[in-house]
């Protein structure tokens, strides 16, 4: 039994076979609407979630399976005091998946060593969000046409922004990129993400808190949210939150072909006048997360697909 708590939890060769799925069932949804019948997912989110749980939920739906689940810990018995250990082995009863969101960094990693069923993890504090990754990758490849060979900026709360800790692991396993990283001073990427993923592999990486300097450069912008709910100080919070507005006048420094990311929701940090702009695909990526979020159940429930044929 396989789960998902890391995204290097898959090799590259088992991504770039997931991400070709997700590319099928995008081509034919319809050819996938079977596949699941009589299989439950349960969605078990601690902190709140749209995409994430919604899109999961979506994508039991679209493949014939069933949902239950909650949508906050105080609906769950976690507010009178379960465990996730308790909690992950009652529910390997009443379902054959599951996804985990937790404020706790390491909370569906510690479902998973009780459980007799596939954990996903949904996101977890400030740590990682694999299925938001599979999502980036998706988008990237199709805007792109490939992964590696890229020049990605990361920008806002490189600090606490589990979809960027995620991404800067899954993209430097990719050939000749390069990392651009933008942020204030107080909001860097954590120590250990440098040390682990980039620097052992000499992958290039600067970090410039100029948004408009690195414009010019990037194949990708990923943007970011300066996250309210991870500061213990809300005077530093004031003070970050609007560092960096992307508005369709930034627009005008970036490549003809940049693509602009971001895993959602957005408060300040992209201006509405950039949604109609082409090289805009957020709201492509979060489409992308029903995809690929169905390739991911039908691989972690290894129901194997042939070009579009359930075998
Ligand atoms: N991208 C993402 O995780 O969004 P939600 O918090 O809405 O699930």
């Amino acid at each position: 039994m396989r789960h998902l708590i890391d995204p290097l939890d898959f090799s590259v060769e088992e991504i770039d076979a997931l991400l070709d799925l997700a590319d099928r069932i995008a081509a034919n949804p319809t050819a996938y609407q079977g596949v699941c019948a009589h299989k439950k997912l349960a969605t078990l989110f601690y902190e709140p979630s749209t995409r994430t749980r919604l899109s999961f939920e979506a994508a039991m739906l679209n493949l014939g399976g069933a949902v239950l689940g909650f949508a906050g810990a105080d609906s769950s018995s976690a507010a009178k005091g379960e465990s996730v250990a308790d909690t992950i082995r009652a529910i390997s009863c009443y379902a054959d998946i599951a996804a985990i969101r937790h404020p706790k960094e390491g909370a569906p990693l510690r479902a998973a060593r009780y459980s007799r069923i596939p954990v996903i993890n949904a996101g977890d504090g400030g740590h990682q969000h694999p299925t938001q990754t599979l999502t980036d990758l998706m988008t990237i490849r199709r805007r792109k046409g490939r992964l590696g060979g890229l020049t990605i900026g990361l920008c806002g709360d490189l600090k606490f922004g589990r979809t960027v800790h995620s991404l800067i692991k899954s993209l430097a396993r990719y050939a000749n990129m390069e990392f651009v990283l933008i942020s204030p001073e107080e909001l860097r990427v954590p120590e250990y993400i440098l040390s682990e993923a980039l620097e052992p592999q000499h992958i290039p990486y600067r970090q410039l808190s100029s948004l408009e300097q690195a414009m010019p450069h990037l194949d990708i912008l990923y943007m970011t949210r300066v996250q309210r709910e991870r500061f213990f100080n809300e005077e530093d919070y004031i003070r970050l939150k609007d560092t960096y507005v992307l508005n369709a006048d930034k627009m005008k420094l970036a490549q003809p072909d940049m693509a602009v990311l971001h895993p959602l929701p957005r408060v300040n940090e992209i201006t509405l006048d950039v949604d109609d702009d082409p090289r805009a695909a957020y709201f492509e990526q979060a489409q992308n997360g029903v995809y690929v979020r169905m390739a991911l159940i039908m691989t972690l429930l290894e129901l194997t697909d042939q070009g579009g044929a359930l075998c």
